[in-house]
């Protein structure tokens, strides 16, 4: 099949990219490459349209296609300039959806995010009120919403959005400070710092390598209705326990060093229901906790998976 897929320079748009190329899809990345990097392309044998989505000029470029991943986005939480977020996430996702009416493409499945649910409830549900406790969030629960609208006035057609957990994995490097806690911690680390996390390492994470964030986008492809689902675990991890693992991946024992925590906005705990992800998309997550970090970080370090 041909498909695109925005945000394809990025963390999960090129592991996605390269995993529907090596399938024998015939894969277009569109990006703009604003926190993207043509690192994570060097393996991709497809077409790179190099376009912001927010405009509308790449609708040719890209042409007919059998299904759209949107991943593009601006993705780090702390951007606080609301203008910019809401113009390339949310009228960003209305370009990709109007390119999809116009060239007829039956599914579009789009990244949502656990951001949704601030401080709600735990386990987050897909069903509990959206909590945004800042603009990235926000714009994800208008994207929620956009979708819904536009799934009733085009029943048609397959919209599903994957709300993503704590995602981290190989080819995230570009994202630096807005990568996963793994990562920073794992960074940290190896080069022989100790490993610093706020007071007092007890926040918890819903963490999910990125293959299952890939494999949940494949069961997207296969959905029979549209939906809006939790992409996670269902188990959560905290900072102080992330320590110990790496400590045993990378043979240390580096204490914490805990500071005081200066957002006002933190999400300190994320733990997402699995349920309804395995009931329309029969997803379900393969790497608990241990594996994931020993098959990333471990791999990296020579120590086998
Ligand atoms: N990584 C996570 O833990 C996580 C969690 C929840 C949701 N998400 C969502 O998943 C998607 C992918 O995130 P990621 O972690 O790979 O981030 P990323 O920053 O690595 O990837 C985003 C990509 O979008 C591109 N982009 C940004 N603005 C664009 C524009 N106007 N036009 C075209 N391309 C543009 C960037 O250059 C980048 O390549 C995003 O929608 C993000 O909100 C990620």
């Amino acid at each position: 099949m041909r498909i695109l897929v925005t945000g394809g320079a990025g963390f999960i748009g090129s592991n996605l990219a390269v995993d529907l190329a090596r399938s024998g899809h015939e894969v277009v990345v569109l990006d703009n490459f604003s926190s993207g990097h043509f690192d994570n392309l060097k393996d991709f044998p497809g077409d790179v349209v190099a376009a912001d989505v927010a405009e509308n000029q790449w609708f040719a470029a890209v042409g007919k296609v059998g299904a759209v991943f949107h991943e593009a986005a601006i993705t780090d939480t702390t951007v606080l300039d609301q203008k910019r977020m809401m113009e390339v996430n949310v009228e960003g996702f209305r370009r990709v959806l109007e390119f999809a009416l116009k060239y007829k493409v039956p599914r579009v499945v789009y990244a949502s995010s656990a951001g949704v649910y601030g401080n709600g409830p735990r386990p987050m549900k897909e069903t509990q009120a959206p909590a945004p406790n800042n603009i990235y969030a926000f714009s994800k629960k208008v994207m929620d919403q956009t979708a819904a609208c536009f799934v009733k006035r085009h029943p048609r057609m397959k919209l599903i959005g994957l709300r993503y957990f704590n995602v981290y994995g190989p080819r995230e490097n570009h994202k630096g400070g807005a990568a996963s806690m793994i990562w920073q911690l794992a960074e940290q680390m190896r080069s022989g710092k100790r490993p610093r996390v706020f007071k007092y390492g007890e926040q918890y994470r819903d963490f999910i390598h990125v293959k299952d964030v890939v494999k949940a986008n494949l069961c997207a492809l296969n959905g029979k209705k549209s939906a809006i689902v939790n992409v996670c675990t269902g188990q959560g991890a905290s900072f102080n326990r992330i320590i110990e693992i790496l400590n045993g991946v990378f043979g240390f024992s580096l204490a914490p060093d805990y500071f005081d925590n200066p957002y006002g906005f933190y999400q300190d705990e994320t733990l997402g229901d699995p349920v309804a992800a395995k009931l329309l998309l029969n997803f379900q997550a393969d790497l608990n906790i241990e594996r994931g970090i020993e098959s990333y970080i471990g791999a990296q370090h020579g120590v086998p998976a």
